[in-house]
């Protein structure tokens, strides 16, 4: 590879950013069953790598921008083609399928981890919590000594169960659609590093590309 023609395309907080994702991703993944207190830390630290993606999606360099790789349907449909038909268009910044694929994961990130934070809070933690009414009905059916209050008291417990159930069966369903976007995203980038005969990989690292 001519190093001369090689281009600053990804800036350094794009490379921090997608490296920490993919390490703060992982923990979260494999912590969820025996270590709590790692996944809720690791999965907030995904929720902040993504607002602040959000933010650099607005105002961070050229190749960063939502503007750069937000595609017409009919380029990323003209993309795809060019892609079977083996002749692709070579772009510097994300192709306009990559586009697609980096909007989704980010959607499907902010779904998983907001409905993380609501699990957390229906089990009384974290900023959604929701002890503060569990504490008043207790005291007010200790105050009363009412049989009428312990129903009401099951009752809401009842409900909470379920909505905390709700809640996972939400999150469960985000981290693992999450986790199907991943496999294809990695996969677009073996096709598209593939056909174009350059390192997509190697780039996020350095954050250079050839301007083939
Ligand atoms: C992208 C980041 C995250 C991933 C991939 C992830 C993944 C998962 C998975 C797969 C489960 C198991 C669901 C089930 O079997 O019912 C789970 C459970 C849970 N997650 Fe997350 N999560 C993430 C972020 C968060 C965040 C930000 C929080 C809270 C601040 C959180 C709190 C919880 C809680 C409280 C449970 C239930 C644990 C239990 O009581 O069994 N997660 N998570
Ligand atoms: C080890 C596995 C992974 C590899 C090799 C990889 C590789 C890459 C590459 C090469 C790009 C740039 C694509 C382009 O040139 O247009 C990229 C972008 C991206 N990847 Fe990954 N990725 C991996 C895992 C992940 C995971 C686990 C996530 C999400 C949790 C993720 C989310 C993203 C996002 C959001 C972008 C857009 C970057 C930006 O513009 O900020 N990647 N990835």
């Amino acid at each position: 590879m001519n190093e001369k023609n090689l281009i600053p395309v990804w800036d350094i907080l794009v490379r921090i950013f997608h490296w920490s994702l993919v390490l703060a991703f992982t923990i979260a993944y494999l912590s969820e069953d025996e270590f709590e207190d790692l996944h809720v830390y690791a999965g907030y630290v995904v929720l902040g790598l993504i607002c602040f993606r959000v933010v650099w999606g607005f105002i961070g360099s050229r190749y960063a921008r939502f503007s750069n790789f937000i595609y017409s349907f009919a380029e990323i449909k003209a993309y795809l083609s060019s892609l079977l038909a083996k002749n692709p268009k070579h772009y510097l910044g994300h192709n306009p399928a990559g586009g697609v694929m980096i909007i989704a994961l980010l959607l499907s990130l902010f779904a998983a981890t907001l409905s993380g934070v609501k699990v957390y809070g229906v089990q009384g933690y974290g900023p959604l919590a929701d002890n503060g009414f569990e504490i008043s009905i207790i005291s007010e059916s200790q105050a009363h000594g009412d049989n009428k209050h312990d129903d009401e008291k099951s009752g809401t417990k009842k409900e909470e169960s379920a909505e905390e159930e709700f809640w996972e069966e939400i999150h469960e369903f985000f981290s693992n659609f999450t986790l199907l976007l991943i496999f294809i995203h990695i996969a677009g980038v073996v096709v598209a590093s593939r056909v174009h005969g350059e390192n997509l990989v190697r780039a996020m690292i350095t954050g250079k590309k050839e301007n083939l």
